[in-house]
């Protein structure tokens, strides 16, 4: 296995006390925020001012993922807001690696993600250009939904061509992560954990963290 980075979804959040939330996550590793158009997805939830002020009130960095159509205009946008990452659907991209290289010129890193039905084979000769690729375990627009174990074989390979190429691009998936399928995708190659409802559906966010991060790795942090 590859490592263990869980970045808790907000979408699972309450949304009117989002300052609140951020604070129940402090110990994991980056804050995942969805961000969806109601025409990529059939889903609607914030967009750049939301994102800039979670931003400044987070002492994580961000993770942001952007399920919009028309992607090649609004994603420069995001990365000038200083987060960790911008992920983008190969989907929904006109020119995938002119927009991965303008996301990594603005200094952010530069991820792109694959719907379920999407293969990554034709996306492979393109890892260069990525610093992480998120193969979705759910087809993306809401939070609660089961992982598709469909996707297991995508990650192998992926895993195999990442570790082929010597290439230190993350693998991140999202949707459906719980502490039964977290380890099924560990093992398959992905290191980067995305998860709303395992952690915000519960008591104790914190708790629910570490304990996707003990699944992965018994006897350490996780790191
Ligand atoms: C779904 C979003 C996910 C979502 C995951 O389209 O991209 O990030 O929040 O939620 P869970 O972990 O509940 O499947
Ligand atoms: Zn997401």
């Amino acid at each position: 296995m590859s490592g263990c980075r869980i970045h808790p979804s907000i979408l699972s959040a309450d949304f009117a006390n989002l300052e609140a939330e951020l604070h129940r996550i402090e110990t994991a590793d980056a804050v995942h925020v969805d961000v969806m158009d109601n025409h990529f997805v059939p889903n609607l939830t914030l967009g750049l001012p939301v994102v800039e002020r979670i931003g400044q009130v987070s002492a994580l960095p961000l993770d942001v993922h952007l399920m919009i159509d028309d992607v090649d205009r609004w994603a420069p946008g995001y990365a000038d807001l200083g987060v960790q990452s911008v992920t983008f659907h190969a989907e929904a991209a006109a020119a995938p690696v002119r927009l991965a290289r303008e996301l990594r010129s603005r200094g952010t890193r530069a991820a792109m993600a694959l719907r379920p039905a999407t293969a990554v084979e034709p996306y492979l000769d393109m890892l260069p250009e990525l610093d992480m690729l998120l193969l979705m375990t759910v087809e993306p627009g809401f939070g609660g939904q089961s992982f598709l174990d469909i996707i297991l074989p995508k990650i192998r390979r992926a895993r195999a061509a990442i570790d082929g190429a010597g290439l230190p691009v993350a693998l991140q998936v999202d949707g459906g992560i719980t502490r039964e399928t977290i380890l099924r995708a560990a093992e398959a190659g992905a290191d980067v954990f995305v998860a709303g409802s395992s952690v915000y559906g519960t008591e104790d966010p914190a708790a629910a963290i570490d304990a996707l991060r003990h699944v992965v790795a018994p006897g350490g942090s996780g790191l």
